[in-house]
Order: C-alpha cells, then structure tokens, then sequence
C-alpha cells in the first residue's frame, strides 16, 4: 500500500479524491498496489465540504503530511507561490515524491525544485499544470522525446479562449463576454492573472522547458492580454480571413528563446482557429514527427484531478517497482528570451483617421522611412468627418513598427490609433 498526502481540497484537490475513490479498483491495477489517502491539509477545518471523511484525514497542520514519515507521495493542490512552495521543498527534503497542478511555482521555482528532487531522488511530476486535462508535460516528455522541437502554439487559457469565442460569435463587447464567463463560473471574481495573459506564460515557459531544455525567466517573457480587444478588432479580422486567439508562442531560434504571449490573428483555416470555448490546445513542430496537435478542456475539477490522478499513478508504480523516472535536468541550459522589439511579425493596426486629402499619403510615408510595407488596406467610407483605417503590414520587426507608430500618431489628421494586433500567418 502507498500513503498519499494530499495539500488543498479545493477543485482540483476534490476531482483527485472523487477520481481516486471511483476507480480504485482500476487504479489498483494498473498500479500494482492500493493508493491510500492518508491526510488532507485545508485552510479552514470548518469549512462545509461536498465530501466526508473519516475523523483526523483533515487537518490545517502541513507538518501532518510533509513531516510524515507515512506519506510517500505529497499532492500540493492549494496553488499561489507560498507557502506551497516552501512544503513542495520541504516535502522533498523529507524524501517524499511530488504530485503538482501548480503552474507559478514550477515556471518560477522549477530549476530549484527539480535540482533538489534529483538530490534527494524523488520524482516531480506537474501533468495538471498546464491546459488541466490535456496530456501534454508526459508527451513531451516520453512519446516526443526523439524530436528537437521548433516551435510550439498554444491556446492555454480556457477563460481567455471563452471569452473570445463568445464575443465572436455573439458580437459582443469583451466587457460583456467577461461577465457572462463569470456567470457560468469559467473565470474568476479576479480574473486579472487570466485576461492579463499571466496564467499563459507560467504555462508556455513549462512547455518551453521541456520542447528546448532550457530554463528561462518567466518574468522575461512578453505578455499581453486581451483587455483591449474589440468586437470591432474581431469583425474586421472575420472579414480579412482571420480569427483572433490569445496565443502562447515558444519558438527556438539563433537569438535565443521567442517566448510570448498576446492576441493574435490566426488565418481561419487554421486549426488553432477552432477551438473554441473553454478548450486548450497545444500545437507543435517536431522536426521527425511534423506537427501534433492536441485539445482537451484546460481546467476543471475532473480533467485537471485526471492529469493529476495519472501524475500520482506513475509515481506509485515507480515507487511499487523500485524505479525512478530522471529527466536528466542537469543538462538544461539557462536561456535569454529575445527582446519581443527584435521580433519579425506581421501586423494588424486599426487607426481614426480625419477623412481629408493626404492622410494617406502621410502615413505611407512613415511607414516607407521605417522599413514598413504593407500588405493590405482597407478603408471603411462611413458618413462621418473621422474615419477607421485599417492595415496589415508584411514581415516587419517591433521596434521598426513602433518607430513609425509614434510618428503616425503625432499627425494631426490621426485622431488615434486604436489597436495593434499580432497577425501569425507561419503557424
Ligand atoms: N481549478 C482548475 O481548474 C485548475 C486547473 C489547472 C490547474 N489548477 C491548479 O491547481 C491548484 C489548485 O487549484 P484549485 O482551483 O483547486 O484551488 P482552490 O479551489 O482555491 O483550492 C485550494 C485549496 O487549498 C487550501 N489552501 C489554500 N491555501 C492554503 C494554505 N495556506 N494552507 C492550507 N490549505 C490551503 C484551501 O483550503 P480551504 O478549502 O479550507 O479553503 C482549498 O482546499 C492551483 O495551483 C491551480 O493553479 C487548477
């Protein structure tokens, strides 16, 4: 029998004890041995739970479970950088294996954490981290291994990929679909570290990691969210051909690591372009396989307690016959992530020009000194003095593009510009 200690019962932690306690029998099985949950911290005792257990499972002491020299394998499910952290290191400094659905704390702390598991010869495993029930960490892993990897898309964000979808489908204001995705419970009262990209980049440095063997700091990786989309942005990008989905790009390449998130105009036929709702997806090149898709519901009690519940069972059968799993870290290089001004994309801008003569003709201008072509136009006649215009530019790097924005804005027939939209036409 292998002891689990469990750290939060919150969604996550309540889809892991229904999965285990469901398919026991199952697990058992495929284990080789019964997995039993021995201690379960929660904040607050009192709490009404939508599941029993037997008097002493519960406690709000951590020392019960990382401390216990019972426990094999402690399951860290209450999130946030601390103190979770300071147990999953603690727990392994007492030798016990690590089951975690914690995207912060293994974007930020990985190379720490798995340093000292590989001192300590114990296992980390973090399948419910990224895109919840998408199998994505073992693949890359395990079953891709033989590949060097090029290039990996990711729509990791069920709240933001809701969001989006909604306001495309419905014409509706981001505002609106914001409040509609927290009234079905797909996003948070706070949703800052979701709408704000934040929960992307811990994810897309994961999947970073692993496709290259290259640590990076997730501080350094650009990211945008999609507070600034409009259905406006949306309805012009349907009419040129594209969708608009907010993207985790991890590309390698001579400069070093182009790690980024932000919204970006995805060619309609792409299948990114599909995935819809509270779907994730993770899209990659490998350079024998070619590319791989992949799509699951990226969060979730269920799915995201399925990531961790099978985390849990490789665990149990490496411990049940005596192997371990290494993932020869020790080889992984620290990386730079280039500067987002020395990336070469093609862009959307949508600006308010005054309708008069030569307000086009000054800003092709600008646009020729700074190396900017472009590669289409449109310009809406609307009954009205001021008047959108709208461009896509061909290959241009960020800091070119935002030289001749500057100039353009400080043109007195511009009224504004209103969004600048990342067009990826190469996925
Ligand atoms: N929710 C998802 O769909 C999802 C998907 C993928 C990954 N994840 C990740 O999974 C982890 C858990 O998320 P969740 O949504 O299950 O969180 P949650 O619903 O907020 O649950 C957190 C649990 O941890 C306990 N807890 C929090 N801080 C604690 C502390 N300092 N000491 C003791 N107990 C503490 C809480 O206790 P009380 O019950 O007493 O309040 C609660 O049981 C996070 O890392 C999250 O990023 C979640």
């Amino acid at each position: 029998m292998l002891k689990i200690g469990i750290l939060g019962l919150g969604t996550v932690g309540s889809g892991v004890v229904k999965i285990l306690e469901k398919n026991e029998e199952n697990i058992k099985n495929k284990v080789g041995a019964k997995l039993k949950i021995e201690k379960i911290l929660v904040n607050n005792l009192n709490k009404k739970r939508e599941l029993n257990f037997a008097q002493g499972i519960l406690t709000n002491d951590a020392a019960e479970i990382i401390d216990n020299p019972e426990i094999d394998i402690v399951v860290e499910l209450i999130g946030g950088e601390y103190p979770a952290y300071d147990y999953i290191i603690k727990a392994i400094e007492n030798g016990k294996n690590i089951v975690t659905a914690n995207k912060l704390v293994i974007a930020k702390h990985g190379k720490v954490i798995f340093k000292k598991a590989d001192e300590n010869n114990v296992q980390v495993c973090y399948e419910g981290s990224v895109a919840g029930g998408l199998p994505i960490i073992r693949p890359l892993q395990n079953s891709l291994a033989a590949n060097k990897i090029k290039k990996i898309y990711g729509i990791l964000n069920g709240t933001t990929n809701y969001i989006l979808t909604d306001m495309s489908k419905k014409n509706k204001e981001f505002a609106d679909s914001l409040a509609q995705a927290q009234k079905f419970g797909f996003a948070e009262a706070d949703p800052a570290s979701d709408i704000e990209g934040a929960d992307a980049a811990y994810k897309i440095t994961i999947l970073s990691l692993l496709a290259f063997e290259r640590f990076v700091d997730v501080n350094s990786v650009y990211v945008e969210g999609i507070t600034n989309i409009a259905s406006e942005d949306i309805k012009l990008a349907a009419e040129m051909g594209y969708i608009i989905k907010l993207l985790a790009i991890a590309k390698n390449s001579d400069q070093g690591l182009d790690i980024r998130v932000h919204p970006a105009f995805v060619p309609q036929d792409h299948p990114l372009a599909m995935i819809n709702g509270t779907y994730n997806c993770v899209y990659l090149h490998g350079d024998a396989v070619g590319q791989v898709m992949s799509t699951a519901r990226g969060a979730g009690q269920m799915p995201t307690g399925s990531a961790v519940v099978s985390d849990i069972m490789q665990v149990s059968k490496d411990i049940n016959f005596n192997q371990r799993e290494v993932q020869r870290i020790d080889k992984f290089l620290d990386s730079q992530v280039v500067d987002i001004n020395e990336i070469e994309n093609s862009f959307y801008l949508r600006l308010e020009v005054y309708d008069q003569p030569g307000v086009m003709a000054h800003i092709a201008k600008i646009f020729g000194d700074n190396n900017v072509s472009l590669a289409s136009v449109l310009q809406k006649q609307k009954d009205n003095p001021i008047v959108p215009l709208v461009f896509i530019t061909h290959q241009v790097k960020e800091k070119d593009l935002n030289k001749s924005l500057k100039a353009i804005e400080s043109l007195k027939d511009v009224v504004k510009i209103n969004n600048i939209i990342r067009v990826e036409n190469n996925i």
